[in-house]
């Protein structure tokens, strides 16, 4: 702070600004609302409901199941929810085929979604884990290597497919390079003008992101393997903040930094440094850490997950991804 002058004690007194409720509330820099918030959901194809489905803290949902959560959520002001498939084990493949199949379970739940809450934004997840039996993000060539160039193709054909579906936000979290260009000239030929592109761009290879994999079942095929060859080596801010300026470059519309919470200074790197909205992701380890302290009295859960949500947004996210948006939405209705 350049120009901070102060003759010091008595004239300054910080208490002052903080010596009452309503006082700490109009001084208050940062504000959450359920407005900045985006739900993330899991959708499963399976029928089995048996407690062989659940993965601990992050539950999959039917189609039907997830149209009733939506309704509930949509009563506390949240307006954006994130899709991820549980796709059956026999869909999967080494060339992630499902993923471009105009019938697959995001297809069918986008189509379900829309025709009940045509007002709902979906924002659908643009990466082949969910789809390949290797796990990883994007194809497995003859040498063993994640191709960057032939998962560009498989990516760009499952842009499409969820646009034509009915998805108007695609997030891409493969990392691989140039896909946010070749996704956007692909909508763009295709007639998807106003299709927006959320870009995973500051995607770190994070440990935190384990229960989600659990959830999606791309953790056991994954194996010891990891993403490295594509995902940010967590010691680099430099090199994240790259990242995002090229997908801006390349046509994103809204960047976003994941995980989030052991990330702000990216957060607050990136927001300087470009004039797009910036989003972050509370990832599956994140909201499992709250969630199980609180479980065990160790700390309270209510005011731990609006501090972590409110630092979040104070670093510079415009929107923010969490598992607890559901709940928090509840609370900040109150
Ligand atoms: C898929 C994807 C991942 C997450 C979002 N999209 C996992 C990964 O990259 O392995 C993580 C989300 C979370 O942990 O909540 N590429």
């Amino acid at each position: 702070m350049k120009n901070f002058k102060s003759k010091g004690f008595p004239y300054h007194r910080g208490r002052r600004l903080r010596s009452s409720d309503n006082i700490r509330d109009i001084v208050s820099e940062t504000n959450l609302s359920s407005k900045d918030l985006v739900m993330p959901y899991f959708v499963r194809e399976d029928k089995d409901s048996s407690k062989a489905n659940d993965v601990i803290y992050l539950k999959r949902y039917t189609i039907t199941e997830l149209l009733k959560k939506i309704d509930q959520l949509i009563k506390y002001g949240v307006k954006t929810i994130a899709l991820f498939p549980k796709i059956l084990e026999e869909k999967k493949s080494t060339t992630a085929k499902e993923s471009f199949n105009e019938k697959n379970l995001i297809c069918r739940t986008l189509k379900a979604i829309n025709k009940e809450y045509p007002d709902l934004t979906v924002i659908c997840d643009i990466a082949l884990d969910a789809y390949t039996l290797s796990g990883h993000d994007g194809i497995i060539d003859s040498n063993g290597n994640i191709n960057n160039d032939q998962s560009l193709e498989v990516l760009s054909k499952m842009a499409v497919n969820f646009a034509q579906a009915g998805c108007n936000v695609l997030a891409p979290s493969d990392m691989m390079d140039g896909r946010i260009k070749l996704i956007r000239e692909n909508l763009e030929t295709n007639g998807f003008h106003d299709t927006l592109i959320l870009s995973y761009s500051s995607k770190f290879c994070s440990n935190f992101y384990s229960p989600f994999r659990d959830v999606l079942g791309s953790k056991k095929n994954l194996g010891d393997s990891k993403k490295n060859s594509y995902q940010i080596d967590y010691r680099n801010s430099r090199e994240a903040i790259k990242e995002s300026l090229e997908d801006i470059y390349e046509g994103a519309d809204i960047v976003m930094i994941k995980p989030a919470s052991h990330y702000l200074d990216i957060i607050k790197d990136i927001r300087d440094n470009c004039l797009i909205p910036i989003a972050a992701f509370q990832v599956s380890g994140e909201y499992c850490l709250i969630k199980n302290a609180a479980d065990n009295n160790l700390i309270n859960f209510k005011d731990c997950v609006i501090e972590s949500l409110t630092c979040i947004k104070r670093s510079g996210a415009d929107i923010i991804f969490s598992y607890f948006a559901g709940e928090v939405a509840e609370w900040l209705n109150q």
